[in-house]
Formats: C-alpha cells, structure tokens, sequence
C-alpha cells in the first residue's frame, strides 16, 4: 500500500486528529509528527483519522506531518523474545533507556529484537522437503531452557530449495522455498488479530499453580481462564507473581499494566535474579515482561494486553504451555475509557465506552488449549490469569462483571481474609471453578481416585465451618456439641493449614499435587481418629491437646520431596494414638 501523508489538526491528551487522510484504512500505524511518535488510526471521518498515539503527544503542533503506511500495529515474533522487557507496543524498556540515558525518551526507535544477534539455527528439514504453514523448519536454543521452533509462518507453504544450518541473524533468511519465498527467523504479527490454530481442545488437565486454594480448591485447567478480583491491598499482585514463580508451565508472559511503577521495578530487579525452583535455572529464561507502568501514556497500555496474548500465541504455536499474567485488567479498562471519552464517545455503565466486553473479550477469547498449525502433531495452550481491581472492592462493577462472562474460575480476593492476614486471601465460599467437572478424570487418574473424595470432603467441611460459625455468633461456642467442635476445630485446621500458604516459607511456597492429596490424607485421617476417640468417650479437651494436632497444623512446612513418607507415618502416630488413648 502506499503512503498517505496527512498534517495534524488537532491534539487532545493521547489521541491526535489528522487531515488530508483520505484512503487511510482503520487500525493501520501511523508515524506523527517531527519525532515521528508511534499511532494507530482508531477512527475515520470524510478526510479525517483520528489516532490514539502510543507516546507523550506534549510538544506536537498544528500542521505537522503524519505518515501512514498502512500497516497494522505488529509485534516482532522470534528469538530473543525470552528475558525481554519491553512496553506495551514492543519497544525493549532496558535498551531505550540506555539509548535516552535514564527517562524513556519520545520517538526513540529501537528495534524490539535485535537483528543483528548471531544465533545457532539447528534446520529439521531439508532441501526438497515440502512445508506448509505453522511446519517446524528449525530450532534455535534461545535460552537454557527453551528451545526456539522456528516455524513456517501462517499462509507459508511449498518446497525447500535451500536451508542453512549453523549461524544466523534476522538480517539473511535461513530458509527458501523454489518459489523464492524467504522465511527467516523473525515474523510479524498484527496484535489485534488472533493467530491461527487447527482446533480448540477440551481443558481436560488442571494449570498447576502449586497453591493449594488454588490447584486442589478452585483449578484452572490449562488453556483456561482465572480472574483475580480483590479490593486495594486484597494480594492481587503477590497471587500473579507467586504464579509467575511457581506454576508448572513452559512459558510465563507477565503483563504489568497501568500498576505503581515502583511495583514493576521490583519485579524488573527481582525477576533476573530469581531461580525456579524445579530447574535451578534463572526465571527470566522462561519469561517475557511487558509493562506499561501508571506513569507511562494510555494507548500503550491499552495495546499492552494484545502485545503479550500475540507473543503468548506465538510460543503455544511452538507446542508450549503458555501463562499470561495480567495484572491488572481494570487500568487496562481505564486506559479505554480515557481514549473513549477524548473521542467524546456516548459512555457506558460508570462512563466506560459500551464496546469494553467487546475488546475484553477479545482478549480472553485468545486463551485456549489447541491443536498447533502445522503438520507435526503438537498441542498448545495459553492460561489467562487476570487481576482486576473494582473499585471499593465492589464486584458488580462493570470491568468484573464483564471479566466474568469469559472467566471459566473466579478466585474472589476479601478484604476481611487480608486484614486477618490470611494469605492468598481466596474466599472460599464466594469464589469457584466451571473446570471441576472436566478435571475430575486427570485427578483421578494422574493423583488417586481418593482425592475426588477427600477434595468433596474438603468442601464439605468448609461450608460446615460456616454454618457452626453463624451458630457460635449466636450461642457462643460453649454450647456447640462436642462432635460440632472438633468439626469446627479441623475446619480451623484446614483453613490454617492448608487453604492459607506462606510465600515467605521455602517448603509452603510451592506444592507439589502429591504433597496436597498428602495433606489432606493426614487431615481426614486426624478428624476421623479423633471423632472416634470421642465417640469411645474421650475428653474433646484431652484430643484438643494432644501435640498431634500441632503437628498437623505444621504439616505444610514439610518440604515436597518426602512429603507422602513422612504423612504415612504421622498417620500411623495419629491411629495408634487415638486408638489408645485414655477415656473419661
Ligand atoms: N501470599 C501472601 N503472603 C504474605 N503477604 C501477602 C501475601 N499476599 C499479599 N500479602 C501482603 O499484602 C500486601 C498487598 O498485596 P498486593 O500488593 O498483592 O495487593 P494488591 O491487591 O495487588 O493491591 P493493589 O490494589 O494496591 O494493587 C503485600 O504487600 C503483602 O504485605
Ligand atoms: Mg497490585
């Protein structure tokens, strides 16, 4: 397409009016003014493009020029994707700020990935052999722990006349087809278009987040959808990045959207050094951040959400397992709002434009667990676990409210929980999980056929501890039947022990699946002894004191590895001593 250069009519915060636009086509980039400051047209009218402008728009002025290309806002797809920081439209944070010296400075261009890095192309195919779209032509090693598959893009097909082997840059192809198409180790990608796939799959096995409230309570399955609503300070930002840590996943893309820039710094400082806890190797190797913090310009933040989902299909393209963390999803839905009222749009509900579940979805519908373009069998997914931040911690507020039409578990955050330094602070009764039923089979199967019954025993307990604490409310706990306080005391236990979970204790941080069913094979195993032993007329007092039940409410600091061994044997301590124990 050819050029069209138009001249600015008119700036209002991150949008900017420019005329002379006839023939510019709808969410194509343009460059604005002297600095040439990224934008995308967002609305066309007769000769007029309105455009939301990725930077700073301070300094522009009437009549300068504004150039479109008529090219899509596009993400660089590749190797040196993994370690990367970059902001919301791909710009790569360390390397901008090295090239304006501190500030990120405006219109700065900086190559999202570098082109001119040298990486080892290993080819798996050969001269003469046929490719078609989404076909593994190659892998490069781009970190320790992942290995790059560079694939034939969507729409790519036909026969390798030539293929290297060995070094390569994004500067040469690696790969020619007797047509004379190139593919090369880099690929563009628009944002706002969903990468293709051949099938969406059922989510038939759970996304392991190693938290207990979490994995064994309320699963995502792989491919699935959690939100995270929770007022002010409810640790919505530790449960993302406890699960950018922890969870079982192949590859972690971390949005950080419209949050305290402080908050991001410390992940920016943190992150590299942090080791993952089942390889040893650094986090950062299997990790992509895109941050477009409360200070920095609206539109960016806007397009940040579709910048990580694009490169989060890229890499379940490959066959990964994918986690998009964003944090949060309501300064995403702000950052709208502000962009659609310059426009002087008609607002919505609480003055968000009436397209925001539209867009949302947009975004949540790009999770899923697929069957990988491409010839060779291979499986994808990418989780999305979003925080959202209603205000007053209201959850009738529309950003929620429209989260939760696509969110397939709702992990409910209470202040109450927060305050009591219950930690995550899930409410158990409000929050739930569409995915049970499908992961029914995988926790049989993959754990015991048990845990389907000690994890219905579970919530069972839970809703009776509600129920006896309404009753104590009213007729104090003295009252209660014996059989009705150790039920209350083990449901303590359970909350206490299992559902709460210190991010500060090494052995508490991560749990395996097996350590959880473990956990709850001792708690069962306690209730049940000591309702025998009360129902054989021992004092509830001398059961209540006995230090088994401390040993209990430790049991989380045993560490994984070992853990079922040493939960037989506290078993066996719990049987031989409820069983001799003295009676009235
Ligand atoms: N799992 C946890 N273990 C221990 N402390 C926690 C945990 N989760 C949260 N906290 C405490 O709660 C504080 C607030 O948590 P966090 O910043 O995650 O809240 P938030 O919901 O993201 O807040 P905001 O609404 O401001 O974004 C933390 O600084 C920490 O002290
Ligand atoms: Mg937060």
């Amino acid at each position: 397409m050819k050029e069209i250069r138009g001249k600015i009519y008119g700036v209002s915060g991150p949008t900017v009016i420019a005329s002379g636009m006839s023939n510019a086509v709808m969410n194509t980039v343009c460059l604005v003014g002297r600095q040439g400051l990224l934008g995308e047209i967002i609305r066309i009218r007769e000769d007029r493009a309105i455009l939301q402008v990725y930077e700073d728009t301070g300094g522009l002025t009437v009549g300068e020029e504004v150039v479109s290309y008529g090219r899509p806002l596009s993400v660089t797809l590749g190797p040196g994707l993994l370690t990367n920081i970059v902001d919301g439209i791909q710009r790569p944070l360390l390397k901008i700020k090295e090239a304006s010296g501190g500030f990120i400075g405006k219109g700065v261009k900086a190559e999202a990935l570098e082109m001119d890095r040298v990486w080892e192309f290993r080819p798996v195919k050969k001269p003469g052999d046929h490719v078609e779209p989404g076909a593994i032509i190659g892998e490069v090693p781009e970190t320790e722990r992942i290995t790059h598959r560079v694939m034939a893009p969507p729409g790519v097909s036909g026969v390798i006349k030539d293929i290297i082997s060995g070094n390569a840059t994004g500067r040469a192809p690696v790969c020619v087809l007797e047509d004379g198409t190139e593919i090369g180790l880099y690929q563009q990608w628009p944002v706002r278009l969903q990468r293709p796939f051949k099938a969406k799959l059922p989510p038939e096995v759970p996304f392991k987040t190693g938290q207990r409230v979490f994995d064994t309570l309320l699963p995502v399955a792989e491919g699935g959808t959690a939100i995270v609503p929770g007022g002010f300070g409810t640790g919505k930002t530790v449960v993302e990045q406890t699960i950018a840590k922890y969870a079982t996943c192949d590859i972690v893309i971390y949005v950080g959207c419209g949050e305290r820039g402080n908050e991001m710094s410390e992940i920016l400082t943190d992150f590299p050094t942090l080791k993952d806890p089942a390889t040893g190797l650094p986090l950062s190797l299997r990790t992509v951040i895109v941050v477009n913090t409360s200070n920095m310009p609206v539109a960016a933040r806007e397009a940040s959400i579709f910048t990580g989902i694009t490169i989060a299909e890229y890499y379940r393209d490959m066959g990964y397992s994918v986690a998009l963390l964003a944090d949060s999803i309501s300064r995403w839905a702000e950052a709208l709002r502000e962009i659609s009222s310059r426009l002087e749009e008609m607002p919505g509900e609480e003055g968000f434009p009436p397209y925001l579940a539209t867009q949302l979805g947009g975004f949540y519908e790009r999770s899923g667990k697929v069957k990988c373009l491409g010839p060779d069998e291979r499986t994808g997914s990418i989780t999305v676990i979003s925080a959202v931040s209603p205000p007053g911690g209201d959850f009738s507020e529309p950003v929620t409210q429209a989260s939760l039409r696509f969110a397939g578990a709702l992990w409910a955050l209470d202040p109450d929980l927060a305050y009591r330094r219950h930690f995550p602070a899930v409410n158990w009764l409000v929050s739930f999980s569409l995915y049970q039923t499908e992961l029914l089979d995988w926790y049989s199967r993959e754990i015991s056929p048990d845990m389907l019954r000690l994890r219905a025993r579970l919530f069972e307990l839970l809703q009776k501890q509600s129920e006896l604490r309404e009753i104590i409310q009213i007729i104090g706990v003295e009252a209660l039947q014996e059989a009705d306080r150790l039920t209350l005391e083990v449901a303590n236990i359970a909350s206490e022990a299992f559902l709460k979970q210190s991010i500060f204790n090494e052995a508490d941080a991560f749990n395996t699946f097996e350590k959880q069913f473990w956990m709850l094979k001792v708690l069962f195993a306690y209730m049940d002894n000591a309702s025998a032993a009360l129902k054989r007329g021992v004092y509830i007092e001398t059961i209540l004191d006995s230090p088994l039940r401390t040993r209990v409410l430790r049991m989380q600091n045993t560490p994984n590895d070992g853990f079922g061994k040493n939960a037989e044997g506290l078993i066996n301590e719990i049987e031989s001593e409820f069983s001799t124990v003295e009676e009235k």
